[in-house]
């Protein structure tokens, strides 16, 4: 990639925030560039398929997601964030994860780069209650709206020293964050204390939403990570809601219905639900 491909890319991200297809007039005018060079450079995108062009009433542009992605990783790369990719290590409906390592530190890492609408955009409708402007809701935009998201709320809680992956940076699509280096609570069959990791994950729910206003508003076994019996963290944010949400109470129920749920199923313990709605005075 040259640094032009980047600079087209980049005059074609400007543009739609404004159109669905990006007219070359409006090109030439963000980019600065000559009518050569744009044509030179649109020629090299359309080949690598990081971009699309539709013919209809006008010639227009648009980011593919690998474009967007190009965009992003190259944010990290100047921001010299991380120094090697590595294997994947989550492929979710929302979400593509990948190990890294951290130039500065050496440190393991992970990147997740955020894909709403991938493949559907059943999903979207989750993202709604923080859709202002409905203009423009395209993969592009939402997913860039889920990752900062994700991003504020790591933030918040990190700071406040509640167990979730620490946040290192964002840019678009994509955050950042340390290395969970555990088993997925969903895998593990066997715990020897399973009544304190409960209350650890309890407490979690109960500090988030008492302390910092947050509801995580998906969680479930598949989103803690077990280190060991005396260490868990939470992760995946982006659907998370403030206390002052209208439905806040259905989801914060849910997260803990999910969760004393799973422990009934899997460890056989039995906990009243009113019992800890009580304790959250809810
Ligand atoms: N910081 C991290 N360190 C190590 N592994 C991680 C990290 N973040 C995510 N993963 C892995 O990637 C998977 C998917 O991450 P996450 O749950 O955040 O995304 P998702 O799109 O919601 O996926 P899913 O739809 O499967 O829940 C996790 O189950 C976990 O195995
Ligand atoms: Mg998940």
């Amino acid at each position: 990639m040259r640094n032009g491909d980047y600079h087209i890319l980049n005059s074609i991200e400007r543009g739609m925030k404004k159109y669905q297809y990006v007219p070359l007039s409006a090109i030439f005018t963000y980019s600065g560039y000559t009518k050569e060079d744009v044509n030179f450079y649109l020629n090299r995108l359309l080949n690598y398929k990081l971009i699309e062009m539709q013919k209809n009433k006008f010639i227009g542009y648009k980011l593919k997601m690998d474009g967007y992605d190009c965009l992003a990783l190259n944010a990290l790369i100047k921001a010299d964030i991380i120094e090697a990719f590595g294997n994947k290590l989550g492929v979710g409906k929302e979400a593509d994860v990948y190990d890294v390592l951290l130039s500065n530190s050496k440190e393991r890492a992970a990147v997740k780069i955020h894909r709403i609408g991938k493949t559907s955009f059943h999903n979207v409708r989750r993202y709604r209650n923080y859709i202002e402007d409905r203009r423009h809701i395209s993969w592009l935009y939402i997913s860039r709206l889920s990752a900062s998201k994700e991003f504020e709320a790591l933030k918040i809680l990190h700071k406040g020293g509640l167990p979730v992956p620490r946040p290192i940076f964002h840019n678009r699509h994509i955050i950042v964050m340390s290395f969970m280096n555990g088993k997925l609570l969903a895998n593990i069959n066997y715990l020897k204390t399973p009544n304190k990791v409960l209350n650890k994950i309890l407490d979690f729910i109960y500090l988030a939403f008492k302390n910092f206003n947050i509801i995580h508003s998906d969680l479930s076994e598949f989103n803690i990570m077990i280190l060991n019996e005396q260490k868990l963290l939470i992760f995946d944010f982006p659907q998370w809601i403030s206390a002052d949400h209208p439905q806040y109470l259905f989801y914060l129920k849910r997260d803990i219905f999910n969760i004393l749920n799973f422990f009934r199923r899997k460890f056989n313990i039995i906990i009243d639900k009113k019992e800890i709605f009580d304790k959250f005075e809810i």
